[in-house]
């Protein structure tokens, strides 16, 4: 059992192997500061026996259940492509970041050390002045969408809110939670956000100040908007730099995209490889102030969504960008991108329906006729669409798994009489090979 001695020497030995054995501060955690992180000095005590692929531990039987979906997990954009071995001890602490990543609270088991680095590692792939920024690990991409946009409303109180109709259910939740105006703006069938609708919404309601969800990869289609054309149909609509909030939602793609977000308030990313669910917020600092509140219970400032915060999420992320660094993230986008578009050219040799978005690694193809293959598969469905999001865990062997046992499939779903279903109103004629369009 954990005691709280225990607990205390946990807190030293997190605190002092980056700020005090480092002698530097937390502000200044470097990528290269992971070679004097030794994790595995925390607890000298042995963990658990891990069960084998056999299912076999200590002689007893198991059935493998995690291990056996994790094979075949397609749908869901989770990176499952990572080993923390290093930090199995950590398990043996309760972490919570509770109050702001910032600001010392009377909490000592925390990791906010590691927490700053992460959001600093994001900060600097997005192009985002230190100092200009404040953020925080949220426990998941909808925590991520309700705080940027709470931000948004809390710096226009009067704001419309404005995001395509293909927008994560989070975005419209939040707008249900905080009673705000919605605009739900059409797409084109890329999945983007029409500027064209978009404009004529802006037009309509020129009066009040607009608060814009930008996607960085739809849920379903893994669709880009452009971010240019948004800011250029708000200017074109007569909304000054002062006047409109733009909040990116970049759960999926963020890794994708590489440019300057130097007009946009708010940003969030998830997936990065993580063994928990988590994510990372980041809004202009200038904007948090709106929303904060001091807590004299925490010694601290109220500034989240939720209170507690997991802990140990920011240690697994802080672990896992500084041992794979820019280059090797660079890599794995790299490949997921090949890959994809592997996926997609068999599809498409097999006569499948199916599309890729650029700057995406989300498949879209016809959703298989057999509900059983879906729920083995992992699929994620709309309507007559299925995807794949190729994450890094998803290799060329498995896809060829996956594509054999689809045209195997097919074989027995179709006949003369029942027909593959026409995608072309969800992914486009060029991209449907239905009977009509092929
Ligand atoms: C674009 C986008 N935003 C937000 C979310 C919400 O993420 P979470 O399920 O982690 O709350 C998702 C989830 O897939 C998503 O695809």
């Amino acid at each position: 059992m954990v005691g709280s001695n225990v607990e205390v020497d946990a807190t030293m030995s997190l605190n002092g192997s980056l700020a005090n054995g480092n002698g530097k501060s937390v502000e200044h955690l470097a990528v290269a500061d992971v070679e004097s992180f030794d994790p595995t000095a925390v607890v000298a005590e042995p963990v658990p026996p891990v069960v084998q692929a056999n299912g076999e531990d200590g002689g007893k039987k198991r059935e493998m259940v995690l291990g056996k979906n994790v094979g075949r997990c397609g749908g869901y954009p989770y990176n499952l492509d990572f080993d923390y071995g290093a930090l199995s001890q950590l398990q043996h602490f309760s972490i919570n970041n509770l109050g702001d990543p910032f600001i010392e609270s009377n909490y000592g088991v925390h990791s906010r050390q590691f927490e700053v680095g992460v959001l600093d590692w994001f900060a600097r792939l997005w192009e985002i002045e230190k100092n200009d920024y404040w953020g925080y690990i949220t426990n998941c991409g909808t925590e991520g969408n309700l705080h940027g946009i709470l931000v948004g409303r809390e710096v226009f109180p009067d704001g419309i809110l404005y995001a395509s109709k293909e927008s994560h259910y989070s975005v419209f939740k939040a707008a249900r939670m905080y009673r705000m105006e919605c605009e739900k703006v059409a797409t084109l069938v890329t999945g983007e956000i029409d500027c064209k609708d978009f404009k004529e919404k802006l037009l309509l309601n020129k009066d009040k100040p607009a608060i814009i969800n930008v996607n960085i990869g739809t849920t379903v289609k893994g669709a880009v908007d452009d971010l240019d054309l948004v800011i250029q149909t708000l200017e074109e609509c007569g909304f000054s730099h002062d006047r409109f909030y733009i909040h990116c939602d970049g759960a999926l793609h963020q890794k994708f995209h590489s440019r300057s977000l130097s007009e946009v308030s708010a940003f969030q990313a998830t997936n990065c490889g993580c063994p928990m669910p988590c994510g990372v917020q980041l809004t202009r600092l200038k904007h948090i102030n709106a929303l904060s509140r001091n807590v004299e219970y925490l010694a601290s400032r109220d500034a989240t969504i939720m209170g507690s915060r997991n802990g140990h999420a920011p240690i697994f992320l802080w672990y896992t960008l500084n041992r794979k660094g820019y280059k090797g993230f660079q890599k794995e986008v790299q490949k997921c991108l090949r890959n994809a578009h592997y996926l997609k050219d068999r599809l498409r040799e097999a006569g499948i329906s199916a599309m890729l978005n650029e700057l995406s690694s989300t498949v879209v193809f016809e959703r298989p006729r057999d509900e059983e293959f879906v729920r083995r598969w992992q699929l994620a469905c709309e309507g007559n669409m299925a995807h794949i999001v190729v994450m890094p865990s998803v290799t060329i062997q498995k896809l060829d798994y996956f594509l054999n046992e689809i045209i195997q499939g097919r074989s027995i779903w179709y006949n003369d009489e029942v027909q593959p279903p026409c995608l072309a109103a969800d992914i486009g004629s060029d991209n449907c090979s239905c009977a009509l369009h092929k």
